[in-house]
C-alpha cells in the first residue's frame, strides 16, 4: 500500500490550484482575489464582492448595475418550491430544509445540467445568488408559522433578506441603514474561505460533473455541523448557557478537559495559528450595531469579551495558538439584530453560496480538473473464503 499519502483531515493535501482567496494562517491574513478582507469589508457591499469572487474584478459603475439588475431577475422562487417548504415540520431546523429545498432546484433548472457551458454556469451562479436569501428567509418563515414573503427587488441585498424574514402581510419592515451595512459585512467576511469541508464537498461533488444546485445542497449540509458553520449557533448556544461571567472559569477547565467532549466554540481553526481577522471586524461591528441599537451594556457581549480575554491568558489556548474565529462575535451581532440562532448556520450558507459557486465554476472551467477521488490505507481482513448461512 506503500505509494499513497496517508493524511486524515486533509492537513497537508492542496487538492486543487486556485486564483481566488488566499489565507496566510500564521499571519493571520486573508484576501479575496488578492484584496485585504478589511478592505472589502469597509468599503463594499456583498454582491460587489460576489462579483470579485465569481469574475476576479471588483465591477465597475456599469458591470455592478448589470450584475445587480441580472440578480434582480431571479429573486423569486418557483411558485411550486412552496409545497417543498409545506413537505416539513414546522419545527425543522433551517438547515435541513435548505438542504433539500436547495437541492430541489436542481430538479426546477434542468437546463442547468451543462456545467461545461460557461454561460449555463453564469446562469446557474446568477439563481444561486439570487433565491438562497428568499429560501433562508422562507425556511424561518415556516417555523414561525408566518406566511411567505416575497422578495422586494428596490431593496439592497442585505435589506432584502431582513424584508424577507421581518415583514409580514400586515407590516413592513423599515430598513436601518446601519444594521443593513454591518449585515453586508456579515456576509462578506463569510464569503469565502478557501478549501474548507463545505468548499471541498462542492468541488468534490461537482468533480463528477453534478448539478451545480446539487453541489451547493451538498455544501450545505457540510456547512452544518458545529465543527464547521454550524459553530455561530453552537456559540451563542454555549453562552446562553454559561450565563455569567463568573462561571467562565468552570467553561474554560471543561474545554481544557481531555476527557470531556466539550470544546471552546468560536475558538479555534485549522489554518489561522493568529487572530482570525474576521473575528477583529466582526468584534469591531458588534459595538457598532450595539451601539445603533442602544446595547452598549449587552450582558452577552460583555461575557463574550471576557471569555476571550480569559483564554488568550491561558497557557492552555496560548501553547495550541487558538483565538477567537469568525463564528466567536457573529451570532451576538446577528441576535442583536433580531436574527434567532437557528438561524446563523443558514446565513453562513447564505453567505458563503458566493464563494461555492465561484470555487465550482473556477473548478468547471479548469480542464485539467479531474473527479476528485481519494484513497486509502485498506485496514480490513485479507481474502478469505465465503461461508454459507448454515454453516456460520
Ligand atoms: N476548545 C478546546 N480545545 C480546542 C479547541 C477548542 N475550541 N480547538 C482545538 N482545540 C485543541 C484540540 O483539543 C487539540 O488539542 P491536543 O493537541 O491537546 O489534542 C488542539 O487544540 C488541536 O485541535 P484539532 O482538533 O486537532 O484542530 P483542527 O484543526 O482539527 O480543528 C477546529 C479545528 C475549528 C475544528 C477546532 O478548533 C474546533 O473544534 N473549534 C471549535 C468549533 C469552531 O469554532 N468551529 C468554527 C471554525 S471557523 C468557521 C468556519 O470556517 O467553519
Amino acid at each position: 500500500y506503500g505509494y499513497f499519502t496517508y493524511d486524515p483531515g486533509f492537513m497537508s493535501t492542496a487538492a486543487c490550484n486556485s486564483a481566488i482567496t488566499f489565507i496566510d494562517g500564521e499571519e493571520g491574513l486573508l484576501y479575496y482575489r488578492g484584496y485585504p478582507i478589511e478592505q472589502l469589508a469597509e468599503n463594499c457591499d456583498f454582491l460587489e464582492v460576489s462579483h470579485l469572487l465569481l469574475h476576479g474584478e471588483l465591477p465597475d459603475h456599469n458591470q455592478r448595475e448589470a450584475f445587480t439588475s441580472a440578480i434582480r431577475q431571479h429573486t423569486m422562487l418557483h411558485d411550486q418550491m412552496a409545497d417543498v417548504f409545506r413537505g416539513f415540520r414546522r419545527d425543522a431546523h433551517p438547515m435541513a430544509v435548505m438542504i433539500a429545498v436547495i437541492g430541489a432546484m436542481a430538479a426546477f433548472y434542468p437546463d442547468n445540467n451543462d456545467v461545461n457551458n460557461p454561460e449555463s454556469r453564469q446562469v446557474a451562479a446568477m439563481r444561486l445568488l439570487a433565491k438562497v436569501p428568499t429560501v433562508a428567509a422562507w425556511s424561518y418563515k415556516y417555523n414561525v408559522g408566518q406566511p411567505f414573503i416575497q422578495p422586494k427587488n428596490k431593496l439592497g441585498y442585505a435589506e432584502n433578506f431582513m424584508h424577507m424574514m421581518f415583514a409580514t402581510p400586515c407590516e413592513d419592515y423599515e430598513p436601518n441603514p446601519i444594521l443593513a451595512k454591518a449585515f453586508e459585512r456579515i456576509l462578506i467576511l463569510h464569503a469565502d474561505h478557501e478549501q474548507n469541508a463545505s468548499t471541498s464537498t462542492v468541488r468534490l461533488v461537482g468533480s463528477s460533473g453534478a448539478n451545480p444546485f446539487a453541489c451547493i445542497a451538498a455544501g450545505i449540509a457540510s456547512l452544518w455541523g458545529p465543527s464547521h458553520g454550524g459553530a455561530n449557533e453552537a456559540t451563542l448556544n454555549m453562552l446562553e448557557e454559561i450565563g455569567d461571567i463568573s462561571r467562565i472559569g468552570e467553561f474554560i477547565n471543561r474545554a481544557k478537559d481531555k476527557t470531556d467532549s466539550f470544546r471552546l466554540m468560536g475558538f479555534g481553526h485549522r489554518v489561522y495559528r493568529n487572530m482570525d481577522p474576521r473575528a477583529s471586524i466582526m468584534r469591531k461591528t458588534c459595538h457598532e450595531v450595539l451601539n445603533e441599537l442602544g446595547l452598549h451594556d449587552d450582558p452577552m457581549f460583555k461575557l463574550a469579551m471576557q471569555l476571550e480575554k480569559i483564554a488568550l491568558e491561558d497557557d492552555y489556548f496560548v501553547s495550541r495558538k487558538l483565538y477567537p474565529n469568525v463564528d466567536f462575535y457573529s451570532g451576538i451581532v446577528m441576535r442583536a439584530m433580531g436574527i434567532p440562532n437557528s438561524m446563523f448556520t443558514a446565513i453562513f450558507a447564505l453567505a458563503r453560496t458566493a464563494g461555492w459557486i465561484s470555487q465550482w465554476s473556477e473548478m468547471n472551467a479548469d480542464t485539467e480538473q479531474k473527479i476528485g477521488r481519494p484513497r486509502q490505507l485498506y485496514l480490513g481482513p485479507e481474502r478469505r473464503e465465503f461461508v454459507p448461512l448454515h454453516q456460520r
